[in-house]
Parts: structure tokens; sequence; C-alpha cells
């Protein structure tokens, strides 16, 4: 039986479209949700997702503050830069995309960026607030991964949730959601010898290891909701996840595809952060 489309494009144009009323009905209280976008250096992937993040906030109406900025940025001229928009305003939200250039030290950056500002959610403040089941910026893949399974309806309660991966930006904070849910969750990893047998449990697999096709489709149980979150380019320049999609398909029931599932709902729940930074900045109480 082939499995059904999680059609993460259509629930992200959804997301994006209410997101636009509301940004329209918070500019009529003269709240006008900003996000500053710093791209350091010219990795080719990082300029792609950058420029759907501007378009994005574009068609929402959210204001995009753009820093593109040569790799040859020193750490102190970055560090200014980011206090400079932690104290600006117009700025709700801010977003350094990763990776940066060798030499720049990723984490000292990101963690100088205000919790206030953190709509990336990748900051010790969030990573505690959402182990502590308190109101905080999500990370946006991760948030994106659950807003699927709501859409259709995929209720992880009481479920066995196996997440493949146990990365800071979506492994944990993905096991975390799907705790938060009610599933029973287990994390494996690079170091997990019994993969095949760990997914074979899993009425809900989420694979976001980043190596292309590694989820093969014997390690699919029957009937499970497949969440492939890789992003991975092949040698021919196809863009393919870290699950076998063509197989996987036979044996799930749900499956996202890889693009147009995780990649459009990321830059969804971006804009819901951004939105939600705009809130709580203008004092509108902050619920998630
Ligand atoms: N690089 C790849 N994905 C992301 C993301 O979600 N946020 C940031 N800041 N950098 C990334």
């Amino acid at each position: 039986m082939a499995a059904e489309l999680i059609d993460g494009k259509k629930v992200a144009a959804d997301i994006r479209a209410k997101l636009a009323t509301e940004v329209a009905e918070l500019k009529a209280k003269g709240i006008a949700p900003g996000l500053a976008v710093v791209l350091v250096g010219e990795n080719p992937a990082s300029q792609k997702y950058v420029s759907s993040k501007e378009k994005a906030c574009g068609e929402i109406g959210i204001a995009s503050f753009a820093h593109k900025i040569p790799a040859t940025i020193t750490q102190a001229e970055l560090r200014t830069l980011i206090d400079q928009l932690n104290g600006d305003p117009k700025v709700n939200g801010i977003l350094v995309q990763l990776p940066l250039p060798k030499g720049l030290d990723e984490k000292e950056i990101m963690n100088r960026i205000s919790p206030a500002k953190d709509v990336d959610g990748f900051g010790p403040d969030a990573l505690g607030k959402l182990v502590l089941d308190e109101p905080g910026f999500i990370a946006c893949t991760p948030h994106g991964a659950m807003k699927m399974l709501e859409a259709y309806q995929i209720d992880p309660k009481g479920k066995h949730a196996v997440v493949v991966g146990r990365s800071v930006i979506v492994g944990k904070p993905l096991a975390l959601l799907l705790l938060r849910k009610h599933a029973t969750v287990t994390i494996a990893h690079s170091r997990t010898t019994n993969l095949k047998e760990v997914c074979l449990k899993a009425d809900i697999l989420c694979a976001a290891v980043g190596k292309a096709k590694m989820i093969t489709g014997d390690m699919i149980k029957e009937g499970a909701a497949v969440i492939d979150i890789g992003i991975n380019v092949t040698a021919e320049g196809k863009i393919v996840g870290d699950v076998d999609f063509d197989a996987a398909k036979e044996r799930a029931a749900y499956i996202t595809p890889v693009p147009g599932g995780a990649g459009p709902m990321t830059i969804a729940m971006l804009m819901y952060n951004t939105v939600l930074a705009a809130k709580m900045q203008a004092g509108i109480p902050f619920t998630v």
C-alpha cells in the first residue's frame, strides 16, 4: 500500500497565510514584525536558504533586514553586529545562518543573540525552556515536523517515536516535543548498533541525520508515519532526504517528501517565531 503524502508545502502555505493575516492585524496596532538575517560568506546552500527566508518575510509582511557579510569578518566585528541587532527595536528576531565560515566561533555568536530575539530557538534559554516545558521559542525544523503530524491528525500519544539523529538543533528538541505529546521516545544515532531493529519499532520515524537514503525500506514498520528531515544533495545534484522514499512509501502509512516536506515547514515556523517575538516584545502574552 502506498503511503499518504504529508504535504509540507501545503501545511506551510496554510501557516503562512494565517501569519499574513496576523501580521496585518499587528501592523494596524503599530506592531511591525522584523527579522534580521545574517549571512556570512558565500556558501551556496546558505545563500539559497537565506533568500527563501527573505522571500517568505516579504510575502507575509514581515520586514527583513539582510546583513550579507564577507567571510573575512572578525569574531569581534560579528559580535558587534549581534549587539547592534540585539539593541535595535525594529529587529524582533535575529537569524545567523549556519554554518559560519571556518575561524568564527559559532557557539559564541549564537549565544550572544538576545534570548528574546532567538527565533531559531538554538540558544540555552530556548532549549532550557523546552526541557522545562515552559513557553519559549521552539527550533523551527522540529517544530515544523510536529506541525506536519498535527495537520494529518497523527497523534504521538502512546505511540513509539524513534528519532534518528541527536543534533542540538533537530534531533534532541524533536525528541522532547514528541515526549511533550506523550510519545514513548527513542533517540538513535551513529553509534546505535541495532538501528534497523530500533527503527522497525517506530510508529513515528523521524530521520535527521544528513545521510542520503540511509533509512531503507526494510527499516520501516508497516503503517508507520515517516518524517524525513534530511536534505542531501546527490552526486547528480538531486535533493534527497535521509529516507529511501520510493521503498519507504510502500510500507509507511504517511511519509513526507524531500523536497516539499520539512524544508518549507522550517521557513514557516521561522516566520511564526518572528511574529511571536514581535508580540512578546510588545507585551502581548506569549503562548506556544
Ligand atoms: N542552517 C541550516 N538550517 C538552519 C537553520 O534552521 N537556522 C540557521 N540559523 N542556520 C541553518
